[in-house]
């Protein structure tokens, strides 16, 4: 066992094949991002052809950025956090690559049946039942591959940051299955087994905790291994975290319903989801704290090192979404806030500050262990990243909240007649400004991954053996 380095001992072929899909598919997806952001402005990037146009790309963003990119850095996280904490290779190498294989295969399957125009329109779930199918396969092979290699752990205890990658794991697949469940009438075409709005809310319930799970849960894993190891501290409070995990999964099902005000959906069940997420702050705040609070007596560190920098600066984000949500989920608040881009705001404050930049910062960690490498091959490559992000991200959230509550205020301004003070296409007129905005942050934020990818790619033909990493690199966070 001495003699074996780490590379030997665990499973990080799969772990370097995710990292790099997760580049390359956050490149696809956000470059698309950039350009659904210009057809905004300049209608005529459509094309006139319906596969090019601004309804078909729209999901072929979202699923690239959730599934492709957010997806893959949290497979290749997961998979490096589990064997690391566990102190034991991946159960099954063979299982590993299917899933690796399987999902790229249900990537690229997507991007072309979704141009196409084959589509279920439930969002975050549009593609097709052939495809949920693989899906399924695919994550039950993952929870096999996860949940086992817990099981032969060689600590006993199991560290937090797998806490939460696991009831990631397993709230997901409850939600593809029941959310999908569906009567195929062709191989692209299906009607969803609920009625009306049973639908509607079977649906959001998905979506909020795909919201829940996917886009946080599984990032918080992300926090509580990569936060401590970055910063060479224990987490803050290992009790709070433990608080902070069964509050959150307890609460964050209840509140799905908060995208369905003012819907033919029953009052108390809006009522309900509005109590829930209003709760839900407190959770979400516990757990931002105790990410930030692990820099205590060690904030020096940020002046210095740009990897903590991002990922500090994601928790940080994650508060600030956190703060907004429960906000936008108050029926009076959402009245003004919905449909408009102060969603579209708070979504990327979520996806931008938070999913993004904590990829980024796990990733840059990972890089260089899993090349056998001290460190990436240029630091300040990556303060460029940061600062590009910090600004693309701004840019982006800024415009989207000014252009919601001026689309807000001008679709509910009455004369005193009763009648409208805007047509609706003043209201599109106005949002000009901020779509132009939007493109130039989210063209920031593109050019930073773009150079995170030279980086990576420099720093990935630094290492002439390809993967090995000898260092003894104790599991800190999981003895904290
Ligand atoms: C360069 C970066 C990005 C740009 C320029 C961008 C741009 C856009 C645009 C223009 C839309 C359509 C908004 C509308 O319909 O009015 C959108 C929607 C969306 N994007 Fe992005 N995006 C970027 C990155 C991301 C990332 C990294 C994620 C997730 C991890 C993400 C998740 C979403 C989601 C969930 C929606 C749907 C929002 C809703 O329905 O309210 N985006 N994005
Ligand atoms: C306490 C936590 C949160 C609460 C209570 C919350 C609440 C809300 C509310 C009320 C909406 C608007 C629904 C509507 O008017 O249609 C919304 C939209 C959304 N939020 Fe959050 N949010 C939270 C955190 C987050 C985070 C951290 C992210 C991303 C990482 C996120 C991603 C989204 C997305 C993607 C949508 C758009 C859904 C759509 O397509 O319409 N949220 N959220």
């Amino acid at each position: 066992m001495e003699t074996q380095t780490s590379a030997e001992t665990y499973n990080y072929r799969v772990v370097r094949q995710f990292a790099i899909a997760s580049l390359v598919w956050g490149i696809v997806g956000m470059g698309l991002g950039v350009f659904i952001a210009a057809q905004m402005f300049l209608p005529q990037l459509n094309f006139d052809l319906p596969w090019t146009s601004f309804g078909r790309l729209r999901p072929l963003h979202t699923n690239a950025v959730i599934f492709a990119f957010a997806g893959s850095a949290l497979f290749a996280t997961s998979y490096y956090v589990v064997q690391r904490t566990s102190q034991s290779r991946l159960i099954s190498d063979e299982a590993a690559a299917f899933t690796f294989w399987g999902w790229q295969a249900v990537i690229v399957l997507v991007a072309i049946t979704l141009p196409l125009g084959y589509t279920t329109t439930k969002e975050y779930a549009e593609p097709e039942w052939p495809i949920n199918i693989l899906i399924a396969v695919v994550w039950l092979t993952y929870a096999y591959v996860f949940f086992g290699t817990i099981a032969r752990r060689r600590v006993k205890h199991i560290y937090v940051a797998n806490w939460f990658y696991g009831a990631f794991i397993i709230t997901i697949a409850i939600l593809h299955v029941v959310n999908n469940l569906a009567i195929p009438v062709g191989w692209f075409e299906s009607y969803s087994i609920f009625p009306g709005t049973i639908d509607a809310m079977v649906q959001w319930w998905y979506g909020h905790n795909a919201v829940g799970f996917y886009l946080t849960a599984g990032f918080l894993g992300m926090m509580y291994y990569f936060v401590p190891k970055q910063a060479n501290r224990p987490i803050y409070s290992y009790r709070l975290s433990i608080v902070h995990f069964w509050a959150l999964i307890a609460t964050y099902v209840w509140a799905g319903g908060h995208h369905l005000h003012y819907t033919p959906l029953p009052e108390w069940a809006q009522t309900a989801s509005m109590i829930m997420s209003l709760i839900l702050l407190a959770p979400s705040w516990g757990g931002m704290i105790n990410g930030i609070m692990t820099l205590s007596g060690a904030w020096y560190k940020l002046r210095t090192d740009p990897i903590l920098r991002f990922l500090i600066v994601a928790v940080s984000f994650y508060g600030m979404a956190t703060f907004e949500g429960p906000l936008m989920s108050i029926r009076t608040v959402n009245a003004l806030s919905h449909s408009t881009d102060w969603t579209v705001g708070h979504v990327h404050s979520g996806a931008l500050g938070w999913v993004a930049m904590i990829s980024f910062g796990a990733l840059y960690h990972l890089f260089p262990r899993l090349y056998g490498l001290k460190s990436m091959f240029s630091i300040p490559l990556i303060n460029l990243h940061f600062w590009l992000a910090t600004i693309g991200v701004v840019l982006y959230t800024v415009s989207m909240w000014i252009n919601g509550l001026l689309q807000g205020l001008m679709w509910r301004a009455v004369n005193d007649d009763g009648t409208l003070t805007y047509s609706f296409v003043e209201a599109v007129e106005a949002s000009y400004p901020g779509y132009v905005v939007r493109f130039i942050g989210g063209a920031f934020f593109l050019g930073g991954v773009l150079v995170m990818a030279y980086n990576v790619w420099r720093t990935v033909g630094q290492s002439e053996t390809g993967a090995l990493d000898d260092s003894t690199d104790a599991v800190q966070g999981a003895n904290a």
